[in-house]
């Protein structure tokens, strides 16, 4: 027997039609002798029928119901048969194929299935296994319409992606997965050379550099839709395995020409997915200005609950904490929540947010609230009457209106802020769903100074090409990030093409000429062969997908994820390899005993 259609292809266009259908028996139900199967495979469901009764005339009954004791729950088979119109009252609308039913002529067990873990059927919310289960039996798992779909939408993604780049002039080049770190602010993963013991190669974190060098070899138009590897702790929106939709053009002189690619490619790709515009150009905002209005780099602009400074309108009030952190240089900030809403959050829940924001690294928060035209709390004593109407003015606060106010150090403060702010949208439900609000974030600084070590380090990477003096007391980087409902999907950058300036670059963050020469003294080389201007672009794939399908975590849209601890519940990996191999590789490993660790209590 040989498949004519596939389980969500025929239509009442069909009836009378002979055809052969193999799939997965994903339910069979007996009624009195007649067999209804439901047929599954990536593209459908079809209700095929075996009814002794009803069988042309020459076709035996016995043979088929024979094989048909095998069909049970996610066997492979195969059916021949007929197609015909359900009886009236039997139709099911949700179903394309819903009109129709295959009467069956014969019947195969093309391969019997052990009783799945669980139930593969459109499951109602909250039903299906825990994740580990699924990620053990992954290749059931995918059967699920809902993961079939997410991964056919990411082919659809990455076919219309490609097909636009491509009519761009991209080329699609592949980059060394072997190679040496690449620097993206996370821990490589390190892969032993057998040839050269004691040596490593790293798993690229991004092939930034390489598609850097593309394009000193006069590539001009790079892309790739790149695998790429960082060893950090695994999130909803993080994987230590994930892919990029790597960019990268020559010739170019402002950022403005990668956004318009990107949105032009953007939209390509919305019109495929949805049949839609999508507006464009997407809207911009500074970094400084997300950070004071939104707590975030990456804000999400759905919904309001927006900061406003207010440093300058208390810095007199005679309170003692907002006194010492403003004269540390730090600031004070307002969010208003509107009576609608303040009345969901009552005083316990002022209690249950003020904790939540310590944990989110936030200092300080404290709370007014409107009644009867004033601001009333345990800290309005502090304040003068003018400075309360200042407060209320800027803040815009009416009767009923709740206040919170943040302070401390410029930049934990506002991202502990944004953590609340997000929190508070969730609990009072202010976030809309189905809406796409995409923006870039622009005017980042080059580097940024770690609070707790001191040290400077690249706000983005350390190819960015400087947008002023390094001697200037704020230097600005030629890089942005484009954004969507509160994520970052990809950051991009003029890069660096000149090696002296790569050089000086490296030192502003520390690194001796050594240091240079040992990490990075192929790069900065290449760049000195004639390096075009250049700048790229790297979107998540997985993030994108996650976002647009509305899913929960990356793990959702990618085939065989890692599970939050970084494992395979699949293969088993990582896994311990043989003493014969590690001595091939001259490698030792040390169990903890061997480890000379003291303990906590000694110190
Ligand atoms: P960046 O490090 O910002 O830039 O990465 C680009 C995008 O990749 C996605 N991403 C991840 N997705 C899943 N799991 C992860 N662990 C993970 N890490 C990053 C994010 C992110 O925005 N070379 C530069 C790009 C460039 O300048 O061209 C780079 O890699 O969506």
């Amino acid at each position: 027997m040989r498949r004519t259609d596939t389980c969500g292809g025929l239509r009442p266009t069909d009836i009378g039609k002979d055809v052969c259908l193999q799939g997965w028996v994903r339910f069979s139900r007996d009624h009195g002798g007649v067999a209804f199967i439901d047929l599954a495979d990536r593209y459908g469901i079809t209700q095929a029928v075996f009814d002794p009764e009803d069988l042309p005339q020459g076709i035996a009954s016995a043979p088929i119901a024979e094989a048909m004791k095998g069909f049970t729950r996610e066997s492979a088979v195969s059916v021949n048969g007929t197609v015909r119109k359900r009886v009236e009252g039997t139709e099911d609308a949700r179903n394309p194929t819903g009109g129709i039913e295959v009467l069956i002529t014969a019947a195969e067990v093309l391969n019997r299935s052990a009783a799945p873990p669980f139930e593969l059927g459109d499951q109602k919310e909250g039903v299906l296994p825990n994740e580990d289960t699924r990620m053990k039996y992954r290749y059931l798992d995918i059967r699920r319409t809902d993961m079939i779909r997410a991964l056919e939408f990411r082919g659809r993604f990455t076919s219309l992606a490609r097909n636009y780049l491509e009519s761009k002039g991209f080329l699609d080049i592949e980059t060394p997965i072997l190679a040496k770190s690449t620097p993206e602010g996370a821990r490589d993963y390190i892969v032993p050379s057998r040839v050269h013991p004691g040596t490593f190669y790293a798993l690229p974190q991004s092939p930034q550099l390489f598609k850097q060098m593309l394009m000193v070899g006069g590539v001009d138009r790079y892309y790739q839709v790149a695998r790429c590897f960082r060893d950090e702790d695994s999130r909803k929106d993080r994987q230590p395995e994930f892919t990029q939709l790597d960019i990268e053009m020559s010739f170019i002189e402002d950022i403005k020409d990668l956004q318009e690619l990107i949105e032009g490619m953007v939209s390509h790709i919305w019109k495929g997915l949805y049949g839609k515009d999508l507006p464009t150009p997407f809207p911009k905002i500074g970094y400084r200005e997300a950070m004071e209005r939104f707590g975030s780099d990456k804000p999400d602009m759905r919904y309001g609950l927006e900061f406003v400074s207010l440093t300058d309108a208390v810095k007199d009030a005679p309170y003692e904490i907002f006194k010492r952190i403003i004269s540390a240089g730090g600031m004070v900030a307002g969010m208003r929540i509107e009576a609608a809403f303040a009345d969901k959050v009552g005083r316990n829940n002022v209690d249950r947010y003020i904790a939540y924001a310590k944990k989110a690294g936030l200092g300080g928060l404290t709370w007014m609230r409107c009644e009867n035209g004033k601001l009333e709390s345990n800290i309005t004593k502090y304040f003068t009457p003018e400075i309360l109407e200042t407060l209320k003015q800027r803040m815009g606060v009416e009767d009923g209106d709740l206040l919170f106010l943040i302070a401390g150090p410029w930049k934990a403060t506002y991202e502990g802020g944004g953590v609340l702010r997000r929190k508070l949208a969730e609990d009072l439900e202010l976030v809309p769903k189905d809406v796409f609000q995409f923006f870039w974030l622009i005017d980042c600084p080059m580097f940024e100074t770690d609070p707790v070590s001191g040290r400077r380090n690249a706000f983005h990477h350390p190819f960015v090409l400087p947008e002023n003096d390094l001697d200037a007391e704020y230097v600005g980087g030629a890089c942005f990030d484009l954004c969507l409902n509160g994520n970052e999907l990809g950051s991009g950058s003029l890069r660096i093409h000149r090696p002296e300036i790569q050089r000086e670059v490296f030192k502003k963050l520390g690194m001796s000429d050594e240091k240079i020469e040992s990490d990075f003294g192929f790069f900065v080389d290449a760049l000195g062969y004639g390096a075009p201007p250049h700048g790229g672009i790297a979107l998540g794939i997985d993030r994108f997908m996650a976002i647009l399908l509305g899913k929960e975590t990356i793990r959702e849209v990618i085939a065989f994820p890692k599970n939050k601890k970084a494992a395979s519940l699949l293969d088993g990996s990582p896994e311990k390899v043989g003493d014969d191999r590690l001595e091939e590789l001259q490698i030792m490993t040390l169990s903890v005993e061997d480890l000379d660790i003291p303990d906590s209590d000694e110190e």
